[in-house]
C-alpha cells in the first residue's frame, strides 16, 4: 500500500501552500475574492487528500510492524466534521458571519490541545520520539507553547462567539464588559505562573512526563482565555475574533511543528501573520492600540446604546426622502456612505435599486467605503457585493477622499463615527482617526433613525452644518421612500 512517496507528499503539500498564498492574495480585493476562494477550497482539497494518502501508507506500515491506527475514527471525523462544516456554511446569515468564525476558532483551538495531550502521552505514535524514550526537548517546548495558546484559543473564542451571538443569558456571554477590581494583575499572575509551569514541563525530562505541571498548566491557559475577553466590549469583538484568528494559526503551526508535518506549520503561519495584520489594520483605522481594545476602552455595549440620551438638543436641517431625492436627481455627482445601519436595516437591495435609478438620470454615483464601516472587516464590500453592486463603482477610503470636495450630494447611510470630523480635533477621543471626509462635499445627505450617537459614543458636527439635511428613519424604508420618488 506504499502508493505515496514522502517527497510526493512534500511536493503535494507544497503546491497545497502555494494556493493558499494565492488565496489570501486574491481575498484582499473584492474582484478577485472568488478566485481567491476557489485557491483557496484548491489548496484544501490537495492538502487533505494527501493527508489521507499519508495516513494510509502510515497505517500500511504500522500494520506490517503489528501496530494499528484507528482509520474509522478518523473517517467518522471527517464525516461528521465535515457534514457539520457544511451546513452550518450553507446556513450562517452574513450578519452571523463573525459568531461563526468564533465558533470555527474554539474548535481549532481545542484540536491543538487535543493534539498536544496526544503527542505528550504517546510521542511515538507521532513519531517524536521511540517507544520508551523521552520526548525530546525541542519537543516539549513546542507542545508546551502549542498547548496554552490552543486553550486560550478555545475558551477566549467560546466567549467571543457568546458575546457576538447575544442569544444567551448567561453573564459572561453579554455584550456588556464584565470587569473587576485587580482584574489585570490576576491575569498577569496567573500567566506567570502558567508560564513558570510550562518551563517546569519542559526541564522535567525523563521518560515519564512531567504531567501535573502540564495539566495545571492548561487548566491555567483556559481560564486565562476566559479573563481575557470577558472585559472587552461586545462591539470590540471583531477586533478579538481576529486576533484570536491569530492565536489559532499559531497553535496550530506550534503543533506542526511538534509533529512534523509542513503543511500544518505553513497553514498555521499563513492563518497566524495574516490574522495579527489584519487586526493591525482594524486597530489603525479605529486609531486605537491593541492594548486599549484588549484592556477595554469604548465599545461596550451599555455606552454604545446609552450614548445618544445625554445629549444637549441642538437644532438641525430634517427633510423627507422625496427632498433627499429631488437634491440627488438633480445633482452631477453623489457620494454614498454606508455604514453599520445600512447594514442593521438590510437595506442594500433598495440602495443597488436608488443608485441604478440616479444613474439612469444621468447622475455619477459612488460608493466610500472606510476599512472599520460596520462591525466586521469588510462588512460593507460584502453588504454590497450580496446586492451585486458593481465593485467599479465601490472606492476605498484613500481612493475616494480627495474628491469629496468637488462632488455635489453625499448621501451617508446609517453610518457616524466613519464620516465624524471630531477626528481631526486633537483632544477628541478618536482623534486621528482616519475618516471619509464627507463634510467637504456641497451638500450632505444624513440618514439615521435619531441623533443617537455611533458606536464611539460620540456627538457628531457634521449633522450640525449649514449644507446638511437629516432625513430621519429606517434606511430601508427611507431608501425605498427615495426610489419611488425618484421615478
Ligand atoms: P456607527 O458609528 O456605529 O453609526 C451607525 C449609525 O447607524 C448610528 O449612529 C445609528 O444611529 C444608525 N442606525 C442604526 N440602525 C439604523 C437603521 N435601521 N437605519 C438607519 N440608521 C441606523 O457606524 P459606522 O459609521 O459604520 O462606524 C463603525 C464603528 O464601529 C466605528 O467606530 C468603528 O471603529 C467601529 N468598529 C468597527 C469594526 C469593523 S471591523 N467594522 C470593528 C469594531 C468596531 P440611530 O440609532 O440614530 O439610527
Amino acid at each position: 500500500m506504499n502508493f505515496i512517496s514522502m517527497n510526493l507528499v512534500t511536493m503535494l503539500y507544497l503546491i497545497a501552500s502555494v494556493c493558499f498564498i494565492q488565496a489570501l492574495k486574491g481575498l484582499s480585493s473584492p474582484a478577485t475574492a472568488r478566485q481567491g476562494n476557489a485557491f483557496g477550497m484548491t489548496g484544501m482539497a490537495i492538502a487533505f487528500v494527501t493527508t489521507v494518502a499519508l495516513i494510509l501508507k502510515l497505517r500500511a506500515e504500522a500494520a506490517a510492524g503489528g501496530a494499528g491506527m484507528g482509520l474509522p475514527l478518523v473517517a467518522l471525523g471527517v464525516i461528521v466534521g465535515g457534514g457539520i462544516g457544511a451546513v452550518l456554511a450553507k446556513k450562517v446569515e452574513m450578519t452571523k458571519m463573525p459568531e461563526l468564525v468564533a465558533a470555527m476558532h474554539s474548535l481549532i483551538g481545542l484540536a491543538a490541545v487535543c493534539i498536544a495531550v496526544a503527542a505528550v502521552s504517546e510521542p511515538h505514535a507521532f513519531g517524536i520520539a521511540a517507544v520508551g524514550e523521552a520526548l525530546p526537548t525541542g519537543n516539549r517546548i513546542e507542545l508546551f507553547i502549542g498547548t496554552f495558546v490552543g486553550a486560550i484559543t478555545f475558551s477566549g473564542s467560546v466567549i467571543a462567539f457568546g458575546k457576538l451571538s447575544g442569544k444567551y443569558k448567561f453573564r459572561l456571554f453579554q455584550g456588556a464588559p464584565v470587569s473587576f477590581a485587580g482584574q489585570h494583575l490576576l491575569n498577569l499572575i496567573l500567566a506567570l505562573v502558567m508560564v513558570g509551569l510550562g518551563l517546569v514541563f519542559v526541564a522535567a525530562g525523563g521518560t515519564e512526563p512531567a504531567w501535573v505541571p502540564f495539566l495545571i498548566m492548561t487548566a491555567i491557559a483556559f481560564v486565562l482565555g476566559v479573563l481575557i475577553i470577558i472585559p472587552i466590549g461586545g462591539a470590540d469583538m471583531p477586533v478579538v475574533v481576529s486576533m484570536l484568528n491569530s492565536y489559532s494559526g499559531w497553535a496550530a503551526a506550534g503543533i506542526g511543528f511538534s509533529l512534523n508535518n509542513s503543511m500544518l506549520i505553513i497553514a498555521g503561519s499563513l492563518v497566524g501573520s495574516s490574522g495579527a495584520i489584519l487586526s493591525y489594520i482594524m486597530c489603525k483605522a479605529m486609531n486605537r492600540s491593541f492594548f486599549n481594545v484588549i484592556l477595554g476602552g469604548f465599545g461596550g455595549a451599555p455606552a454604545e446604546a446609552g450614548a445618544g440620551g445625554a445629549k444637549e438638543q441642538r437644532p438641525v436641517k430634517s427633510g423627507s426622502a422625496d427632498d433627499a431625492s429631488f437634491i440627488m436627481a438633480n445633482a452631477e455627482s453623489v457620494i454614498i456612505v454606508p455604514g453599520y445601519g445600512l447594514a442593521v436595516a438590510r437595506a442594500q437591495h433598495s440602495l443597488k435599486e436608488l443608485v441604478e435609478k440616479l444613474t439612469h438620470k444621468g447622475v455619477t454615483v459612488k460608493y466610500a467605503i472606510h476599512p472599520v464601516a460596520g462591525r466586521m472587516p469588510g462588512h460593507m464590500n460584502v453588504l454590497l457585493a450580496e446586492a451585486e453592486v458593481p465593485y467599479d463603482q465601490v472606492f476605498e477610503m484613500e481612493d475616494i477622499n480627495g474628491e469629496f470636495g468637488q462632488t455635489d450630494v453625499v448621501l451617508i447611510l446609517g453610518a457616524n463615527d466613519v464620516v465624524n470630523p471630531a477626528a481631526k480635533d486633537p483632544k477628541s477621543p478618536i482623534a486621528g482617526m482616519p475618516i471619509l471626509e464627507a463634510y467637504k462635499a456641497k451638500s450632505i445627505i444624513v440618514n439615521k433613525r435619531s441623533m443617537a450617537s455611533g458606536y464611539a459614543g460620540l456627538d457628531n458636527e457634521l449633522f450640525y452644518q449649514a449644507n446638511t439635511m437629516m432625513v430621519f428613519g429606517d434606511a430601508k424604508k427611507v431608501i425605498e421612500d427615495m426610489v419611488k420618488a425618484v421615478e
